[in-house]
């Protein structure tokens, strides 16, 4: 993301799932409270640069995988999980929404500084009341250490069974500042922990492969100021990968996966990007 600058992407996704839950016919997610958390201002704007063909694939693969996170979570939570931490948190409404899983979790928002700074001020003139067991933790993955932030400035218990979403971050990130950060998340989740996470095939972006799918999104996402890095894993050797690091692959969709199981009805422009992919992990 740009220095100095709130994530437009943030405040995107954020749109996409108040734009889903006001008008899809078939609802993958229910983000009752996204539309009110994106400012009145940023709406117009964003309603004004809005390319159909951009918006409605990425808004199909925003609300798929929030659903899977949180149908995810749900089991977990059911397991005892005690905590879930939300990595790139950007404007997710998880605590204000779900009470019934606020009762049992502590919630870690960990986000860019600017752009918590930016959700924090906007909660305050919604005057959303804050639950007691919801943190925020500013923290820049590509110049901080997630595990000692979250250790030193919060109640994470890094003994407790953990819930990590890492979602819509990671091509935002150079490779290097993903494994580093996958490393810190490791290092800080107990044993039996899950990490849930969206990853592009980092071999999509060979010239010789590029899609005008992601051709386009990639020059969209440079033009609102929020150019790729392109991080990423790839999908053929994601496990091996993620073994080397800690961690059991328990579930890695492909588009495919994910259009069969979230997006059956959508018409042909709805369907999702056809390079995003979902995955779990559990910590060894
Ligand atoms: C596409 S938004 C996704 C937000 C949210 N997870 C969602 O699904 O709507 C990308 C998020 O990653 C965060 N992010 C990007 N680079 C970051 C960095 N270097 N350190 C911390 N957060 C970062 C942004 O602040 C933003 O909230």
């Amino acid at each position: 993301m740009i220095e100095n600058q709130v994530s437009n992407t943030a405040l995107w996704t954020a749109y996409m799932r108040a734009y889903h839950t006001r008008h899809a016919a078939n609802k993958v997610f229910d983000d009752f409270l996204a539309y009110d958390l994106v400012p009145g201002d940023v709406r117009e704007r964003i309603e004004q640069q809005i390319i159909p063909d951009i918006f409605l694939p990425a808004t199909s693969s925003v609300v798929s995988r929030a659903r899977y996170t949180e149908d995810t979570l749900e089991k977990a939570a059911r397991q005892g999980v005690k905590q879930y931490v939300i990595l790139g948190a950007g404007m997710d409404t998880f605590a204000f929404r779900r009470q019934d899983l606020m009762k049992q979790l502590k919630v870690f928002e960990i986000d860019h500084p600017l752009t918590q700074e930016f959700k924090l001020l906007r909660l305050a003139d919604l005057g959303w009341e804050r639950p007691e067991n919801l943190h925020f933790i500013p923290v820049d993955f590509t110049k901080e250490n997630l595990e000692a932030k979250l250790i030193r400035s919060s109640s994470y218990d890094p003994e407790a069974r953990s819930f990590f979403s890492w979602l819509g971050v990671t091509s935002y990130l150079t490779q290097e500042e993903v494994l580093t950060t996958l490393h810190s998340i490791t290092n800080i989740a107990s044993s039996g922990s899950t990490l849930v996470f969206d990853y592009i095939d980092i071999n999509e972006f060979n010239v010789n492969r590029l899609s005008k799918q992601i051709q386009e999104s990639t020059e969209y996402l440079e033009k609102i100021d929020e150019p790729r890095k392109t991080g990423g894993f790839v999908s053929s050797r994601l496990a091996e990968d993620l073994a080397g690091s800690g961690l059991n692959l328990v579930e890695n969709l492909s588009p495919l996966d994910i259009e069969r199981r979230y997006l059956k009805g959508f018409t042909d422009k709805q369907h999702t990007l056809g390079y995003m992919n979902f995955a779990c992990a559990v910590i060894k």
